[in-house]
């Protein structure tokens, strides 16, 4: 069966969910993915740029786009004496890198133009906007370059699940991750120490690990010491909080839920489990939004060397150098250089009159994008907080149209605040894309008010974008089937001729901006090794 995913940016959460319901439906062709493509279980590795030691013979770089990718790019050739041009279609750095905020405008093909018209001080993330902890490279800028960062919540016991299509009382409903989190790890230990005491782990451990699985178990699942059953703890939440005196004193505990209705509510499809990689705790951003890290970079170069409002037409390669046909502000020009790096992004670069290799545009042809849609949605009152003590973190729900709703990580307290009303993925994202901005703002808003009583009275404006509607991009990020994995993506990580290519479509952690920068770091060495001979 083909499979069919989304992205690595598909919360982790949901993306099991999502994979599971699409394997069910196995037949749409909307997109191809390797599991390599969805982020499991592979981490960023370089920890630091290479050190390129030596003076170049040939130093003439031509870098296409400033996004992450070829910032990273250009920063590093320029440190170690090359003689560095980008070309960046946009006005602005960081490619996909975006920060939406008061009067930052977007046109999607095909579409309309929306101007964002948040309140002063208010902004949302529409491309990258969580960093692992164990994204060095994303890091390394950031230290660098003294982009202030604060914790992104990516996990929060206190918010919601919710889950429409299951059955029973749970279905429907807002619940506590903490509750269901709680309650089934509960039921399932309790399971598990009774089984055991029945004899049934006998074949699997001696006395003295049973012994010791049972202590486990027992602290794990919160069970009772007397009879190892799951009868609630504190960490579910309380009926009433504890809190001074003898009222409330001590509080009222909480009851579990029944073990059935968690079953049938489907609400354990949202719940995290620990085989995620790139979803772990501690999730930095930066202050002021994801744009401050390539704006950062760019400030690093020296003025000049980024042609914006300059695209693209034509590239052609020599033996000896690489000529790239430009239009900048609607002028011709032509640039000659010994080198290329390409950070293109393939959705994109192939519609370009390239001149590559048919073996490569061959293995670029391999390579789907795939569609993604976010919408921020500002709200005059963090009721979120306000009502619900909930301080970040996501909403997790079964709407493949909604997925996630994230609650700001920035503006505790404040009066107003921008949350995240949907991030989908796939057909959804296509389906969702095909609606005007003030109708997908409807069906967000529409879709939250199920879930928080004051969300459709504290809705203001929207920005919302399909990054395959978007003219540069055409796709969120690059996904790689498995077979192209094994054979198209490999011949793309050598050079064509002169040109090299980077961007996170060139790394295991597409769809991240560690993946962009590790790229281009590679490609930067490989580079600097040939350009010392000449
Ligand atoms: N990696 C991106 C995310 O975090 C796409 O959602």
């Amino acid at each position: 069966m083909d499979q069919v995913g989304t992205g690595p940016g598909f919360n982790a959460l949901t993306r099991r969910f999502f994979l599971e319901r699409l394997a069910k439906i196995g037949g749409s062709a909307m997109l191809l993915a390797g599991m390599d493509a969805l982020g499991f279980g592979i981490g960023s590795a370089m920890a630091a740029p290479p050190k390129l030691d030596g003076t170049p013979k040939a130093k003439k770089v031509i870098v296409l786009g400033a996004g992450n990718a070829g910032l990273a790019t250009a920063y590093e050739l320029t440190q170690a004496g090359y003689d560095v041009t980008v070309i960046e279609a946009r006005s602005f750095p960081g490619g996909r890198a975006q920060t939406a905020r008061k009067g930052f405008s977007l046109t999607e093909l095909g579409g309309a133009t929306q101007t964002c018209d948040f309140d002063d001080g208010l902004y949302i993330n529409h491309g990258p906007w969580r960093i692992p902890y164990h994204h060095h490279s994303t890091l390394h800028y950031t230290r660098k370059f003294g982009v202030a960062l604060e914790l992104f919540n990516n996990d929060n016991d206190a918010s919601f699940l919710y889950f429409d299509k299951g059955k029973g009382p749970l279905a429907g409903k807002p619940v506590r991750k903490r509750e269901a989190v709680a309650d089934m790890l509960g039921y399932s230990s309790e399971i598990l120490a009774k089984l055991s005491q029945q004899g049934a782990l006998d074949s699997r451990m001696d006395a003295e690990d049973k012994e010791k699985f049972l202590e486990f178990l027992t602290e794990f699942g919160a069970l009772s010491k007397k009879d190892l059953s799951y009868t609630g703890t504190p960490g579910r939440g309380f009926l009433v909080e504890p809190g001074a005196g003898v009222e409330p004193g001590p509080g009222k505990p909480s009851t579990p839920h029944k073990l059935n209705d968690l079953l049938d509510s489907g609400l354990w499809r949202l719940v995290q489990g620990i085989s995620e990689w790139d979803q772990q705790r501690t999730m930095f951003q930066p202050v002021q939004g994801m744009e401050q890290i390539p704006k950062a970079i760019a400030k690093h170069l020296p003025d000049g060397m980024i042609r914006f409002s300059t695209e693209v037409k034509r590239i052609r390669q020599t033996r000896k150098s690489v000529s790239v046909e430009v239009l900048r502000d609607g002028q011709p020009e032509t640039i000659t250089a010994d080198w290329c790096v390409c950070t293109i992004p393939l959705s994109v670069l192939k519609s370009i009159d390239h001149g590559l290799s048919p073996t490569f545009a061959d293995a670029m042809a391999k390579c789907a994008y795939a569609p993604v849609g976010k919408i921020g949605l500002q709200m005059k009152r963090r009721f979120w907080e306000e009502d619900h003590s909930i301080y970040g973190g996501h909403v997790f729900c079964d709407n493949p149209d909604i997925n996630n709703i994230a609650l700001p990580s920035t503006g505790w307290q404040g009066q107003k605040g921008v949350l995240l009303g949907y991030y989908n993925f796939g057909p959804n994202a296509a389906k969702v894309s095909a609606k005007s901005p003030a109708d997908r703002a409807a069906m967000a808003v529409d879709f939250g008010q199920k879930i928080f009583p004051a969300y459709q009275e504290s809705y203001e404006t929207s920005f919302s974008v399909a990054w395959h509607r978007v003219k540069y991009n055409l796709g969120g990020w690059g996904m790689w089937s498995d077979e192209a994995r094994a054979t198209a993506y490999p011949v793309l990580t050598e050079p064509d001729g002169r040109i090299y290519l980077a961007g996170e479509h060139m790394s295991y952690i597409g769809g991240w901006q560690a993946g962009a920068f590790e790229s281009a770091w590679q490609q930067v060495e490989r580079l600097h090794a040939r350009a010392m001979k000449g």
